[in-house]
């Protein structure tokens, strides 16, 4: 059954204090809960408190054991009908945690405990008030085998640790900092530990721990540089301090998402925290810098300042995801970071906002919340705070951001209130901007433009456009930032001077589209310019202009915003793309465009790297009414080959000077070399025959990092030869004993345009290293192939039954990873009638599987409807 968020009610009680005692045993963990109760609701309302999967030893009250008649207990709930206004409460509960294949409250991974209490896992531990709105101080007591679990960690300061007879040792945490529930966290085990400290703008020193298997200690130290460099920036982007004594993270191999912001104690998926050359790329150095800034950056966006409810999720997810990419920005290159962060939006974030399972920012409504971890709330979030940024300009928006930490700290804050501190930091009205928290889907914003010769002025019209989304069939217009630039012909820019204005105007402005089309006139506009519209994304919404080939490929070359310059590229390929796939032969015009790009590749490698990556197969697709996987797969490759055979000159001379001596090193300027030249590869290898063969092989083989045998690999990937053969089998077995690595293998071959790559993926699910119970090997193999375009829509529907049959017996084990994979299905209707004659078929028997999970009940009944 559904939660509204209209049914908010403020609970009836207050916890000041939790005490947790801890007996640590995979099969039978006892838990000791004692918590101070204060009644705050009204008066003899019962005590319901949520439980989930757990065995109730004991409850008491006040010292006085409870009877089994004084009580009920339900599958989920522990209710005490008759409580006093203030009393010490203490349950005892019993739990497995080597059988918790959920990954949700506390469970064992490779003979460590370790916790995930967010969303709702703390209640898999306790019965307890399991909602973010109440408040507690956690004093954390751990007992546990010496031996087995030398480390005891949780929140907090260590207050104190000792010896216990039989083998047994105990440590007690104390986290002064009150805390939802969700953010409790316990890790047991025997790790090593990577260890730092840092000295805090007021002078404070902070110690900084990052826990990790024995011997991987070395693989951990980018995640402590990143950790430092996050750290420092928060002090001076935002103002933020860190606040305990003590920074703690732990790395774990089994883990349902990314990681995790548990205050003073972060857990981590050790694939967003281990890197070494050896077995990292480029783009996992990226994303670790990211998490570990995302994760540290919550410590206020999340922890001093948390959500009232899970309606409020993107309050701290869409900042926090918004802040770490700031800080992504400011240590490498601010386009490509932008570049990859709206290509990623495109991806996802369109994709569901388009589809049945689009909501709001803020939604309404959930069955599972778990299933709101979404593109939405993250990215789409993140996006809603950048306008807003956009909007009030840099130095209001730190205005407004200081108001949000210090009025809200310590509280449990909505999306509301964060708009709120904007209104009174600014003086602006955001009543029309509101909506976009409130209003599902994706808005088009359509220009067009008409150049008065004589009077030399330019008039631009815009119109905004939001189609129905589930539940939403209308919509108000909304709030929308438009900034943009006018290029001559000549190339130069152009003054952007508004009828009205008394001075000439800058070349770059943000217009506010407010109503549903409005015109915008331009003065003194020596030639007609062309439109470069949505500059750095300036919103989540697709802009759309009517330009020629030749215009775009103007804009392409001249645009003075590198992002725009990329936008034109994109677009220039995909309508080349689409124009193909309906006989056309290459744009001549794109091809010839590439020539410049390459020139001046060397200029900016990364960014160079970017406008030679062509649009993904599903980005194409977007742009189709009804999605032809395999001709859009034909013409991508068609257009790449025509764009190497043109440039091979180019492509060969760029790649040899390119070609790495020096040593390996993260940063993003050698990072970006690597990018460049590997896109060259991409070229070079176009033909996919012996020759290609060949070059990716040596290519592999001469590599003396990740990111290059990658790239050797994911080339040898889309050819039937026996390189590839050999090249997949000595990755293999080089790497067998590191998992993470062979992840990419499992990827690699899952990703393949190879025809026979269903029945590879299968005998996959065979190697002894894939593993049900562990999301990350799903994750590879799985998730991987349910992105694959081409193999998955396969006509015969083998890929539909493959990803079927898998997310119906995963979940039983972890519903949570199971109904995220279901998403594959995501876009089923997209596509021609045979194709979801067969999807449906997977969703309908998924439906009707036994024991379905509620998780899984909600995203598939949503898509089905
Ligand atoms: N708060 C975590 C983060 O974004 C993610 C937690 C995801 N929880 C879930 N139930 N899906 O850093
Ligand atoms: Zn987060």
């Amino acid at each position: 059954h559904a939660i509204h968020l209209k049914d908010y009610r403020a609970p009836d009680f207050r916890v000041p204090e939790v005490a947790l005692d801890f007996f640590l045993d995979p099969q039978a963990t006892r838990v000791a809960a004692r918590m101070r109760m204060v009644r705050t609701g009204a008066a003899g309302a019962p005590l319901v408190l949520n439980g989930e999967a757990l065995k109730l030893v004991s409850v008491a009250i006040d010292g006085h054991p409870l009877k089994p008649d004084q009580y009920t207990l339900e599958p989920e709930l522990l209710t005490i009908p008759d409580v006093p206004d203030k009393f010490i409460l203490d349950v005892v509960t019993e739990i497995a945690p080597a059988d918790n294949t959920l990954l949700s409250g506390l469970y064992t991974a490779k003979g460590l405990f370790c916790t995930q209490c967010e969303a709702e896992g703390f209640r898999r531990i306790t019965y307890f008030f399991d909602r973010p709105d109440v408040l507690a101080v956690y004093t954390t007591r751990i007992e546990a085998d010496k031996k087995l679990y030398p480390v005891l960690l949780s929140n907090g300061n260590l207050m104190e640790k000792g010896d216990l007879a039989n083998g047994k040792h105990f440590a007690v945490w104390n986290d002064p900092f009150p805390k939802p529930s969700y953010l409790f966290a316990l890790v047991a085990g025997d790790l090593g530990v990577l260890e730092d400290s840092i000295v805090t703008m007021s002078g404070r020193t902070v110690d900084l721990k990052i826990f990790v298997e024995h011997g991987n200690e070395p693989r951990a130290t980018y995640a402590m540089d990143s950790l430092k460099r996050a750290m420092k920036w928060d002090e001076e982007a935002y103002g933020r301090e860190y606040d305990l004594d003590i920074f703690m993270i732990v790395a774990v191999s089994a883990f349902n998402f990314g990681a995790m912001e548990n205050k003073g104690l972060n857990i981590f998926n050790d694939r967003v925290l281990l890197a070494s050359p050896e077995t990292a790329t480029d783009d996992d150095y990226a994303r670790i810098e990211g998490v570990v800034a995302h994760e540290y950056f919550h410590n206020w966006s999340g922890d001093r300042i948390t959500c009232r409810d899970w309606f409020q999720l993107s309050l701290k997810e869409g900042f926090t995801v918004f802040r770490d990419q700031g800080f992504s920005a400011d240590m490498r290159s601010k386009a490509v970071k932008r570049i990859e962060d709206v290509r990623a939006l495109r991806l996802r974030q369109f994709q569901e906002d388009a589809g049945p399972l689009a909501h709001p920012v803020q939604p309404q409504s959930y069955i599972t919340i778990d299933n709101f971890y979404t593109s939405t709330i993250y990215e789409k979030g993140a996006e809603v705070i950048g306008m807003l940024k956009t909007l009030v300009g840099d130095e209001a928006y730190r205005k407004a951001t200081d108001l949000y930490f210090s009025r809200h700290d310590g509280q449990a804050a909505t999306v509301e209130d964060w708009v709120k501190c904007f209104e009174d930091a600014t003086g602006r009205d955001l009543a029309q901007f509101r909506l976009w928290y409130r209003q599902a889907g994706t808005p088009t914003i359509t220009a067009s433009g008409h150049y008065d010769a004589a009077k030399k002025t330019y008039a631009l019209t815009l119109a905004q456009a939001l189609k129905p989304t589930p539940g939403q069939p209308e919509k108000l217009p909304m709030h929308i930032p438009v900034r943009l630039g006018m290029v001559g012909k000549s190339g130069r820019a152009l003054p952007l001077t508004l009828e009205g204005d008394n001075a000439p105007g800058p070349e770059e402005r943000v217009l506010e589209l407010t109503a549903p089309q409005q015109t915008f006139v331009f003065t003194g506009v020596e030639e007609e310019p062309l439109v470069s519209m949505g500059r750095r994304f300036s919103a989540p919404a697709e802009f759309r202009i009517e330009q020629s080939a030749a215009d775009r490929t103007h804009l392409m070359a001249h645009d003075p915003d590198s992002f725009n310059r990329w936008e034109a590229g994109q677009t220039a390929a995909r309508t080349a793309i689409l124009a193909m796939m309906k006989g056309a032969a290459p744009d001549p015009l794109y091809v010839a465009a590439i020539g410049p790009v390459l020139e001046r590749a060397l200029d900016d490698m990364a960014f160079a790297a970017n406008m030679l990556s062509l649009p993904l197969e599903s980005e194409i697709a977007m742009a189709m009414d009804v999605v032809d996987p395999d001709a859009i797969h034909a013409a991508r490759v068609a257009l790449i080959r025509a764009v190497a055979a043109a440039h091979r000159g180019a492509f060969d001379a760029l790649y040899g000077k390119l070609s790495d001596t020096a040593a390996f090193s993260p940063d993003a300027a050698s990072a970006g070399k690597r990018a460049l030249r590997n896109a060259a590869l991409r070229f070079l290898t176009a033909a996919d025959d012996g020759a290609a063969a060949d070059l990716a092989a040596r290519h592999y083989r001469t590599a003396t990092n990740m990111t290059d045998m990658v790239a050797g690999l994911a080339a040898l990937a889309r050819m039937t030869s026996p390189e590839a053969d050999k090249a997949f089998a000595h990755f293999h077995d080089r790497f067998a004993k590191n998992a993470l690595v062979l992840d990419k293998w499992f990827g690699l071959q899952a990703t393949s345009p190879r025809a026979d790559t269903v029945e590879r993926v299968k005998a996959l699910m065979k190697d002894s290293h894939y593993d049900l119970k562990n999301p990350n090997r799903v994750r590879a193999l799985i998730g991987a192939f349910s992105g694959n375009q081409l193999r998955f829509h396969a006509a015969d529907g083998s890929g539909y039954t493959l990803v079927g049959d898998v997310i119906r017996q995963l979940d039983g084990v972890n519903a949570m990873v199971a109904a995220r994979m279901a998403g594959a299905f995501e876009t089923w209707r997209r596509f021609d009638p045979a194709r979801q004659a067969l999807m449906r078929a997977e969703l309908e028997a998924t439906l009707k599987t036994p024991g379905l999970s509620s998780n899984m009940f909600e995203v598939v009944s949503k898509m089905l409807a």
